[in-house]
């Protein structure tokens, strides 16, 4: 297994996956700083100590003025960060009393799920993804860092690293896609952006690397499940993105709440004490998801709450989010000699250190930039260009998009005007008020068309709007249905089993394709979602992801030829759920699928004699193949690769390869192209996948022009 994990990581240095660039942020134990932290710990007592590893996330609930318990807390020094604080004012007089009343004048650090934006709304990270750019990662992250840091929060429980290959999970919406490069990088640019250029910026967001370990390969898709992963796709797939977001300076990370091959995440020793910190020489601190210490014990790993510290603390876990099983066990842990004061000591400087680095001794206050920055036009503007290079053009029959602006329009679909659903999931912040959905851009651009939105919820069942919705479609040139799930239909606790177009919008496109009319599907939606019992009924399927707030003039742009959809998918789009989990990157099996030997379904004689002969790894019914791949994605013209050179035709451990390839844009118009470099390591002491992606390049090439990518 060695050699082999040897030479892929050899591939992928030469091409620039694994450099671990010099980053103001990168975690280096600096002795002046270290100082400081062990000259405020001598200072501590007990339980200002036990306060720092306590994250409270109650706040939020609060009304009316601070409760006068909760004040206490702070001033006691019983409090070491807040979790959702969304009033200013309360912001601002937490903050005054921990830094001039508590013992120590220790400042508190506000938290918040800042995912993909915090009022201006960015597509959801999946989409984000499908970008298959670095600087709209970052530009997204550091317009929320900005956004957020005005009401006083400056850690984010953000990125999410999870490499997910089943889009039934619902968390699939905030995941980078089932690659370990494509997240590597763009987790790094994720950490850049919200920590910005330096942590004591007051607009720098702490990052926190989410969620260490596993999460996303909960069985069957189902969010909270068992994950079990084996060591090689633990090194080789799981853990990349999150060493790319260490290396990046990531100050924080969390545990997941699922357990990995038995262990619960907030409970792995191996995974926080000896990868995390040993070997990727983590230096900031671990913080555990929403009560993940106390659900150790419906996980049958610790038998009561008292039991699920001492488990979290000998971990190392750093800091309990919500559950207080620290708050009211570590005295008595310390006094049975369960866990040591030194270890507290080491688990505490963690989290000074950090507080240390964000300059929150010195400047505790909120960024002083409040209004302006909130929906500023800049970050309006970046907001829609991400939009449009997230969006994967998946179909485009006889060029029927970009359509003429001339064109009659009937837009019909229960997304078309929902400004809440088209922010996606975990936008507690962005409000529908500014968002900007397709019709009110059609509005704006005086599109000539007719609304009638049929259904009026994603899962809507009624056919009553269906004749109205035919006789517009009769009376236009084309129609644009613009459907797909609603933002609850994906994120946390929002599995399917199911992937398709909810409700009654497979039969409403079925009717309206009988009008003859062309028919552009725009899909909004937390994952990819299984056409295959309509595809054949439309001409164009233009997927925005759930878009954010600038969705509406991106997709205006797009419809007709302003911009072209700039997304490549992220993820492996599959025909059928029954196919789940799917991803491009598998291994090669001993009967690998071929469609030379594929016998369908259908195809099996009645009678037949059983033989597995002629059969290969793939179903009967579904095949092999997804739907479309991962990587693809259409534009509005087309390119031409040729002159693939290598500078070797062999390596050897530690040594390079230079790929170069000539690409030209061989259509009418400019247009823009995500240059995929793959490689398989054919022979090995263990099995590789098939093809593993080891670089990218997004280069825009006018009609006729051609360029030389290399890697
Ligand atoms: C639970 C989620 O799993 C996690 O991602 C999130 O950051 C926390 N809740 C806090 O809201």
């Amino acid at each position: 297994m060695k050699k082999i994990t040897t030479i892929a990581i050899c591939i992928a240095t030469f091409l620039g996956a694994c450099k671990t660039e010099s980053n103001s942020n990168k975690n280096v134990k600096d002795p002046v700083l270290e100082k400081r932290v062990t000259n405020l710990l001598s200072k501590m007592t007990l339980d200002e100590k036990i306060g720092q590893l306590n994250l409270r996330g109650t706040s939020s609930r609060v009304r009316g003025s601070l409760p006068e318990t909760l004040k206490q807390a702070v001033r006691d020094g019983k409090v070491g960060a807040f979790l959702n604080v969304m009033n200013k004012d309360y912001v601002d007089e937490l903050q005054k009393i921990a830094t001039e009343e508590s013992p120590n004048k220790i400042p508190l650090i506000f938290a918040r799920d800042v995912i993909h934006g915090f009022k201006t709304i960015f597509p959801i990270p999946l989409g984000l993804a499908a970008s298959w750019d670095t600087e709209v990662a970052k530009s997204s992250s550091r317009v929320a860092a900005v956004e957020a840091s005005s009401f006083g929060v400056r850690w984010t429980f953000a990125p999410m690293l999870d490499i997910s290959r089943d889009s039934r999970w619902g968390r699939v919406a905030e995941s980078p896609g089932e690659d370990p490069y494509l997240a590597s990088q763009l987790g790094k640019a994720y950490v850049e952006g919200f920590q910005g250029d330096s942590l004591n910026d007051p607009t720098s967001l702490i990052a926190c690397a989410k969620h260490f370990i596993g999460y996303g390969a909960a069985i069957g898709g189902r969010d909270y499940n068992t994950a079990i992963i084996n060591k090689e796709l633990m090194h080789n797939v799981y853990l990349p993105p999150f060493k790319s977001a260490f290396d990046a300076g990531s100050q924080t990370v969390m545990t997941s709440f699922n357990e990995t091959n038995g262990i619960p995440a907030s409970g792995d020793k191996h995974l926080l004490r000896d990868i995390l910190r040993d070997k990727f020489q983590f230096d900031g601190f671990v913080v555990s998801d929403w009560n993940s210490v106390t659900e150790m014990i419906p996980h049958g790993f610790a038998k009561d709450e008292k039991h699920a510290a001492e488990i979290g603390l000998n971990a190392g876990l750093n800091m309990e989010m919500t559950s207080k099983s620290y708050e009211n066990h570590v005295k008595e842990l310390l006094n049975e000699g369960k866990v040591t004061e030194d270890q507290i000591n080491e688990l505490v400087a963690d989290i000074l250190r950090v507080k240390f680095r964000m300059g929150l001794f010195e400047n505790p206050g909120r960024a002083q930039n409040t209004t302006e920055v909130l929906y500023a036009k800049d970050h309006l503007e970046l907001a829609k260009d991400a939009a449009i290079k997230s969006s994967v053009l998946l179909k485009n029959k006889n060029n029927v998009l970009p359509l003429n602006k001339k064109t009659k329009i009937a837009v019909i679909g229960p997304l078309a005007n929902k400004p809440r659903e088209q922010l996606g999931t975990w936008t507690f912040d962005g409000e529908k008020e500014h968002t900007v959905t397709p019709i009110n851009a059609f509005q704006n651009e005086k599109v000539d068309f007719k609304f009638v939105e049929t259904l009026s919820y994603s899962r809507d069942k009624s056919e009553v709007q269906f004749k109205k919705a035919i006789q517009a479609a009769k009376q236009s040139d084309v129609i644009v249905f613009v459907g797909g799930e609603e933002a609850i239909l994906s994120g946390e606790a929002h599995s399917r089993a199911n992937i398709n177009l909810p409700g009654a919008q497979e039969k409403l496109i079925k009717e309206l394709a009988k009008t003859n009319k062309p028919i552009v599907l725009v899909i909004m939606a937390g994952r990819p979602i299984t056409i295959t019992n309509i595809v054949d009924d439309i001409d164009a399927v233009l997927m925005t992801w759930h878009p954010g707030t600038m969705g509406g003039p991106a997709i205006y742009d797009m419809i007709f030829g302003e911009k072209e959809p700039g997304g490549r998918l992220p993820i492996t789009w599959p025909k059928v759920a029954g196919q789940l989990p799917l991803f491009y990157n598998h291994k090669n099996t001993g009967r690998p699928a071929s469609s030379i030997e594929f016998v369908h379904i259908d195809s099996i004689p009645m009678g037949a004699w059983q033989s597995s002969l002629g059969n290969t790894s793939h179903y009967l019914d579904a095949g092999f193949t997804p739907h479309f791949p991962f990587g693809y994605g259409l534009g509005y013209t087309k390119f031409q690769y040729t002159n693939l050179k290598l500078s070797s035709d062999k390596i050897s451990k530690d040594q390079n390869i230079k790929v170069t390839v000539d690409v030209e844009n061989i259509g009418e118009k400019s247009g823009e192209e995500v240059v995929q470099l793959y490689v398989q390591d054919v022979v090995g002491s263990i099995t590789r996948p098939v093809k593993e992606l080891k670089g990218f390049e997004k280069i825009a090439l006018k009609s006729g022009e051609k360029k030389n990518s290399f890697f």
